[in-house]
């Protein structure tokens, strides 16, 4: 073991910073204006079908290969599979962090100034449709929207380049269960808001005929992207994790908080989203158009909407480093860069590409949709055929069992990635090409 590589210290700190990553937009901006698109309950039975089925067992395969090997997701499939192609997943992943965190930041930086608007109580008395104009009046400036991004970049950027300990581990510990709290209390009111029950009714009572391949692929992309699988990241932080942390656990509780984060955005944001006359299949900007205006409703509504939006700025920084954390590693592990020139590097590449996705909104809804449902799903499908059929199964439970206790779940574990979820994710695949009809 590599005893300069740096590691979290605790296991509150580990879960914590994995939570980080997972928890972010992606459950609060994403989640509901894809599932407001997709129909609304079924789509939502496949996401939690896909995060047990799929999402847990890809999950634990990623913290293995990191904790493992010890290195960046490129070197790591060098590592364990040596003079084999297995480390192009890594550069898939590295790429694939790049498309992503370019959107990524520019919703971030949407997120940015709603949190001044608030502070400057411009949604105060303000109804849907103005609040709506105010969200267009942002989404739609494009230089607005480039400096926002390049704000959020610089912050990101400025918080990985302090490595591991000073940075991810202390800043998430202590403001994600804050984040928590105010959607609970979000979720309190919007469930008494007039005509609440319409958006429960949304949300919760599936109708099927609305299930298609697309719904289909849209869900397991929604459960790979919250759960920040498929390109390396839970690879990268699971290498920073010490020996004596039960994986499984991790990625049990991980998953767990993400999901839970999500379920409450939907519970907050669909109700009101009824009870405002808002179309839930409104897009990108669902959630920016609703919530000022549950907030508005709310006593002491000024006050919790700051604290709110500074909040999701902190998730999405939690998130937003940790997709830079998988290039940084890179950068500086296999081309030998120092750390500090690989992030400014890697920030200065994504901003580049921020400038184009806050341009172009092809561009944009293009690298959302390729890496949420192709390059995501193809990473996780590689890495758990790879752990499955290549690690050896010796190897699995020793990682498995590094915390000195039994892992009974081994031999399910291992049909999952085995078997299940490599055909599943293929049957979507293949489905979504629709060269199989059902
Ligand atoms: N999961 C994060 C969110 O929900 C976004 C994210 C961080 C991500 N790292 C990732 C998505 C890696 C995909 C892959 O906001």
């Amino acid at each position: 073991m590599n005893q300069n590589r740096d590691s979290f210290t605790s296991k509150f700190g580990v879960i914590a910073a994995a939570a980080g990553s997972a928890i972010g937009l992606g459950n609060i901006w994403r989640f509901p204006y894809v599932l407001g698109e997709n129909g609304g309950a079924a789509f939502l039975l496949l996401y939690l079908f896909f995060i047990l089925a799929i999402g847990m067992p890809v999950m634990l395969s990623e913290l293995m290969i990191g904790r493992k090997a010890q290195m960046n997701i490129f070197g790591a499939f060098r590592k364990l599979s040596p003079g084999s192609i297995w480390p192009l997943v890594g550069i898939m992943g590295v790429g694939a962090a790049f498309m992503i965190l370019s959107f990524y930041a520019v919703v971030a930086g949407w997120t940015l100034d709603y949190a001044f608007l608030a502070f400057k109580n411009e949604f105060a008395g303000k109804s849907p449709d103005e609040i709506s104009a105010i969200f267009n009046d942002i989404s739609g400036s494009v230089w607005k929207s480039i400096l926002l991004m390049l704000a959020f970049m610089g912050l990101s950027a400025w918080i990985v380049r302090s490595g591991i300990k000073d940075g991810i581990e202390k800043y998430t510990k202590i403001l994600m269960p804050m984040l928590l709290v105010i959607i609970i209390l979000l979720n309190v009111r919007a469930l008494t808001l007039d005509g609440a029950s319409a958006g429960l009714k949304f949300l919760f009572t599936p109708d099927f005929s609305k299930i298609n391949a697309n719904v289909i692929l849209e869900a397991l992309g929604q459960a790979f992207f919250s759960l920040s699988l498929g390109m390396g990241v839970m690879a990268t932080y699971g290498s920073y994790i010490k020996k004596g942390e039960s994986l499984g656990q991790t990625a049990i509780s991980v998953s767990l908080a993400d999901t839970f984060i999500a379920v409450l955005a939907g519970v907050a944001i669909f109700p009101a989203v009824f009870a405002f006359g808002i179309q839930p299949n409104a897009g990108p900007g669902l959630v920016f158009v609703t919530l000022p205006g549950i907030f508005n409703q709310m006593p002491g509504g000024y006050f919790f909407a700051i604290l709110f939006f500074i909040l999701l700025i902190i998730a999405a920084l939690t998130s937003s480093i940790s997709l830079l954390e998988v290039v940084v590693a890179y950068f500086s592990e296999e081309l030998k860069m120092k750390r500090a020139f690989a992030t400014w590097l890697a920030a200065g590449i994504m901003s580049a590409l921020g400038v184009l996705c806050a341009t172009y909104d092809r561009l944009f809804t293009f690298f959302e949709k390729t890496s949420s449902n192709v390059l995501l799903p193809l990473g996780g499908l590689l890495i758990v055929i790879f752990v499955g059929w290549f690690l050896g199964l010796k190897n699995v439970r020793d990682e498995l069992e590094a915390d000195g206790k039994v892992a009974r779940y081994f031999l399910p574990f291992v049909f999952v990635i085995k078997f299940l979820a490599p055909i599943a994710i293929a049957i979507v695949f293949l489905y979504s090409l629709e060269l199989l009809r059902f």
